[in-house]
């Protein structure tokens, strides 16, 4: 737990970012307001600042990524550091390495800040008991997915001002989704009011544990909500038949341009990514005027900038002190 100054700020002393679970609201907003400040980055004509200079930044990724791995690469060169690109496909894990022997061996060279991507839940967090290196969660299994839900309240609060209040839809397959478990806590921990929509063999186990409403039919809840978030079917992970058919599936949860007409006019229509256009999300809808998708990909940048700044801060501090 990061703990408060005598001014009340936030002094951040965690060196690994695991799950939003794990943090305070206030953590939360420091996150936001420091990656506001990496935002104007962007924008200038050299994109590179000196704080992780001399560091290295391995990408541990055991499943692929477009977005997350690519964003973290870019946001660890803008901070100045030396990036290691490790993917399972290529690595000596086919050889039968363990995850915990990949990791250390990669520590010995010197590595700083571990970003790890795994398929099963719970694998950053055993990390940290083994190596001595940040680590930073780019999605664990069904568990979380942290810095997606930064950057999705990073873009909420970008458009429509503090979240407090806002009426939040996530849609889709909760149950297999670390972006909506990522999400639900740092929506609510910001004091939106979220609905979980979807059927209810894709609901979570335990959902009634959630600090969430649940609904199985978006038509009825559709008209009140200011934000939706719409989530890809985690078909990898399904282990039977959770609907009877992809068209049925579209047809009750879609996000079609026949129903936008029937939601607020500036409610903002999200998406993690990959899409599966015409599964969850009509094209018309996903590139149309209530989209702020690409945005929420600008916006990882800054809030992985945020974070690698944020780890190596502490990282560096608690050296000091030792
Ligand atoms: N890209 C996100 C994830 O890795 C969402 C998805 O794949 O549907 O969890
Ligand atoms: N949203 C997201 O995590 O996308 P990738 O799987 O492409 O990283």
């Amino acid at each position: 737990m990061s703990t408060h100054s005598r001014t009340g700020k936030i002094q951040w002393t965690r060196k690994h970012l695991i799950g939003i679970n794990d943090l305070s609201r206030e953590e939360i907003e420091f996150i936001l307001d420091t990656a506001q400040g990496f935002e104007e980055f962007s924008t200038r004509s050299i994109k590179k600042a000196p704080p992780l200079r001399g560091k290295v930044v391995v990408n541990m990724f055991f499943e692929d990524s477009t977005r997350t791995r690519n964003s973290f690469t870019l946001a660890a060169s803008r901070l100045s550091a030396d990036v290691i690109e490790f993917t399972e496909k290529s690595s000596s894990v086919s050889k039968g390495e363990t995850l915990i022997d990949t990791a250390r061996n990669l520590e010995a060279m010197g590595v700083d800040i571990v970003v790890i991507r795994h398929s099963a839940g719970g694998a950053p967090k055993l990390l940290t008991r083994c190596i001595h290196a940040c680590v930073v969660n780019a999605g664990d299994g069904y568990h979380e997915h942290p810095t997606q839900a930064l950057l999705d309240v990073y873009t909420i609060r970008q458009v429509r001002g503090p979240l407090d209040g806002l009426r939040i839809g996530i849609v889709g397959d909760i149950a297999h989704s670390r972006v909506a478990r990522s999400d639900i806590y740092a929506m609510t921990k910001l004091g939106a009011e979220v609905t979980l929509v979807g059927p209810p063999t894709l609901m979570p186990a335990r959902v009634q544990e959630l600090p969430v409403k649940v609904s199985h039919r978006l038509d009825d809840v559709i008209e009140k909500l200011d934000v939706i978030n719409m989530l890809r079917i985690q078909f990898e992970r399904l282990g039977g038949n959770p609907f009877p058919s992809v068209r049925e599936y579209s047809r009750f949860f879609g996000l079609t341009v026949d129903r936008m007409k029937r939601a607020k006019p500036n409610m903002l229509v999200m998406h993690p990514g990959p899409m599966n256009r015409g599964v969850e999300i009509e094209s018309e809808v996903a590139d149309g005027p209530n989209s702020v998708i690409l945005r929420q990909v600008s916006n990882g940048l800054a809030v992985r900038m945020a974070v690698l700044f944020l780890v190596n801060q502490a990282a560096t501090q608690e050296t000091k002190e030792k």
